[in-house]
């Protein structure tokens, strides 16, 4: 609907035509020049209206989903080994796939004839059947023999910092110790940082535990641990671990920098573990969460096929839910559906009913007490709380390969089980697919590769019918921008975001997918396996992406109500969806808006948060009015992410190149206009009287 004459004028009291014209000339030219023309269009008007806004203050719609904004998680970019799990040493258990030997290194006297094997002969448990036999036929203080771990792409060492090294050993040949540790860094010009030693080392099998402090140099990363002795003999090593100190000094805890990046986002909810990684390729590679319980030394790892290396299971199924805990999110629990992707579906029926069992003893791992089974198990394990569970997710993305052949009846047989046990349980369908029981929520996954794309989809929820079942967007992502979004994939994302907010009657949870990459190689077989993820590290830093940064901002202010919003004049510009994958005509093509908007209130404070999002190069003008309240105070938060390219970034060395910009601005009101920057993600949060 065009305003009248009227309105038009009244809206330009306050417009910055040297802004308009800007906008305009902009526009004229993304026309003429844009790749996927649409049909002519009428010609430009000389004076464009003022895109405007009107929002009821009074009339809120529905309520915000209060865990509409949470974390996907998965083994996939070195996530957690190598990545959010503070162990620092690759291949603590001396396992030979995926070439992981590469990590360990003989250190010895140039010519020297010591050697170092992986041996299975020397079982520490059922679990850590290898270990490293280390023959050492001469070695003296001066001239020591041992193993280094160059960990995941170096060892990060900090000044003043104390790291737990520990590692299980037994001696024979005639040695009795001592066995030193070193934090050593890389190079001819070895320094050794901090230092610590065994002084005995029994002919059994026992675990050493040792403190190595650092003094004043670093912080560095090409380093390496060094672990050797001084008198030749025959030692076995296995469980070769190092921490540095861990979020909330939790023993086999996670990286505070990476924690404290993914506190800062206020997360409802962590939905583990996984993605493919839960499936994995084949069936003895699945996510089996009763190995990833007991002490870790007890757990033997998995390799993770679906991203193609081995997975030490130290973040496994208690460490996720106390991840949950520091961060107070709830867990969104997956639980293997009997399908992996390369090995298919287990049938529904009689062959089946052991992995719903499994299922439900992983329901009672999280929440049972200690009369239960697995929630005793849980208290042996070290937590004696249960956790609260509200949600699981049986399987993940079985919409694709050959999963849709049996998810029904798969999905169907978990559900009933689920509901007989735990009937206050929200269960979670990763397919629409669903005929022959009712799934609480919907799963899907949406990964444009364009931010045009992923714009053209953000007003999809408001015409959804709202009979069906409600939405989680449990994977979503514009993936532009590698190995981190660009401001382009921000953009898409913010966009995204809005249809999200404004719809979180239907979508009430959503969780962008990967999260995490170590940017440390970004070569194939690297140390990343899909491109674009919110947040980037290597062993020493960490940043967020654009799309990191638009999404703390969102979730940080949103109200707890959704406001109606009508919007008016807002330009377009032409987007070609590409055709199916296989032939058929690709779609007509649409206009899409180049601003997107979304307004919610707090009903506590009278705080209502706009959003607006600019996906131009140029500023527009947007005039708001807003009604329903007796007055808006003239001042107002302002919080912006801006750049001033598509492809700007942040990456490991210049982490903080595009971050949001916090202001106090004025000039608000009831009826205001505003002209927000080019490529720019808005938080206006103005206070109701
Ligand atoms: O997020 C990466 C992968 O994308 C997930 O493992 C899978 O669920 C999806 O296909």
């Amino acid at each position: 609907m065009n305003p009248t004459f009227l309105q038009w004028f009244d809206r330009d009291e306050q417009k910055s035509n040297v802004w308009r014209m800007a906008l305009l000339l902009v526009l004229i030219g993304r026309v003429a020049g844009a790749q996927d023309a649409a049909p002519a269009a009428a010609p430009t008007p000389a004076n464009p209206p003022t895109p405007l806004v009107t929002i009821q203050a009074d009339q809120a719609t529905a309520r915000v989903s209060p865990i509409l904004y949470g974390l996907m998680t998965e083994e996939i970019n070195y996530s957690y080994d190598g990545g959010l799990y503070g162990e620092l040493v690759n291949n603590r258990s001396f396992r030979p796939e995926t070439n992981n030997m590469r990590h360990w290194q003989l250190v010895q006297p140039e010519g020297a004839a010591n050697s170092m094997s992986v041996v299975s002969d020397q079982p520490l448990n059922d679990a850590q059947t290898n270990s490293l036999k280390l023959e050492v036929a001469a070695a003296t203080e001066s001239q020591p023999v041992g193993i280094a771990n160059d960990g995941f792409w170096g060892i990060p060492v900090r000044p003043h910092t104390e790291y737990h090294a520990s590692f299980y050993a037994k001696a024979a040949g005639g040695f009795t110790g001592p066995v030193t540790v070193s934090l050593v860094r890389d190079g001819a010009n070895a320094a050794v940082f901090a230092a610590a030693q065994v002084s005995s080392i029994t002919a059994d099998w026992k675990k050493y535990a040792l403190t190595l402090t650092t003094g004043e140099a670093g912080p560095s990363k090409d380093n390496h641990l060094l672990v050797s002795v001084a008198k030749p003999g025959t030692i076995y090593f296995t469980f070769v671990s190092l921490f540095p100190p861990t979020f909330n000094n939790r023993p086999n805890g996670n990286r505070p920098d990476l924690m404290q990046l993914l506190a800062d986002m206020k997360p409802s909810f962590l939905r583990f573990p996984g993605g493919n990684y839960l499936e994995g390729r084949t069936f003895a590679n699945r996510f089996n969460w009763k190995n990833t319980i007991h002490d870790i030394s007890r757990r033997p790892g998995h390799l993770n096929d679906g991203w193609g290396y081995w997975s030490t299971d130290g973040m496994g199924l208690l460490e996720f839910l106390e991840w949950c805990e520091d961060l107070h999110m709830q867990p969104v629990l997956a639980i293997y559906a009997g399908y992996s992707m390369a090995s298919g579906g287990i049938e529904p029926g009689p062959d089946l009913d052991p992995y719903v069992q499994d299922g439900l003893d992983e329901i009672e791992y999280v929440t049972g007490g200690p009369d239960s089974t697995w929630g005793g198990q849980r208290i042996a394990d070290g937590h004696p709380a249960s956790f609260a569970l509200n949600y699981v997710e049986i399987g993940n993305e079985d919409n694709l390969g050959t999963g849709p052949r049996t998810y029904d009846g798969r999905f169907t047989q978990f559900f009933k089980a689920i509901k007989a046990k735990y009937p206050r349980l929200q269960v979670i369908a990763t397919s629409p697919r669903v005929t022959n029981s009712v799934p609480d929520l919907i799963d899907e996954h949406l990964y444009p590769n364009t931010e045009l794309d992923m714009e053209s989809r953000a007003h999809n929820f408001d015409s959804r019918p709202r009979t069906g079942q409600k939405v989680f967007v449990g994977e979503w992502a514009t993936r532009v921008g590698r190995p981190t979004p660009t401001m382009a994939a921000a953009l898409g994302d913010a966009a995204w975001m809005t249809g999200m907010e404004r719809n979180s009657d239907l979508v009430i949870i959503s969780s962008y997918a990967p999260l995490l990459v170590n940017v440390s190689d970004l070569n194939r077989g690297g140390s990343m396996q899909w491109p674009s993820d919110l947040i980037g590290y290597d062993a020493l830093g960490s940043y967020g992406s654009p799309s990191y940064y638009a999404q703390k901002i969102f979730s940080n202010n949103h109200g707890d109500q959704i406001l109606p919003t009508t919007t008016q004049d807002f330009p377009t510009r032409p987007y070609q969806a590409a055709g199916r994958r296989g032939g058929g005509n690709p779609p007509p093509p649409r206009q899409v808006p180049t601003l997107f908007v979304d307004a919610t209130r707090d009903s506590q404070t009278k705080a209502i948060y706009l959003k607006v999002v600019n996906s131009l190069g140029a500023p527009q003008e947007v005039h708001f009015q807003i009604s329903g309240l007796s007055g808006i105070e003239p001042s107002a938060k302002s919080t912006v992410l801006s750049a001033e390219n598509l492809d700007d970034t942040n990456t490991i060395d210049a982490p903080k190149k595009v971050v949001p910009v916090a202001t106090t601005v004025t000039g608000v009101g009831k009826s205001f206009t505003r002209a927000f920057p080019p490529y720019s993600i808005t938080v206006l949060q103005l206070q109701g009287t």
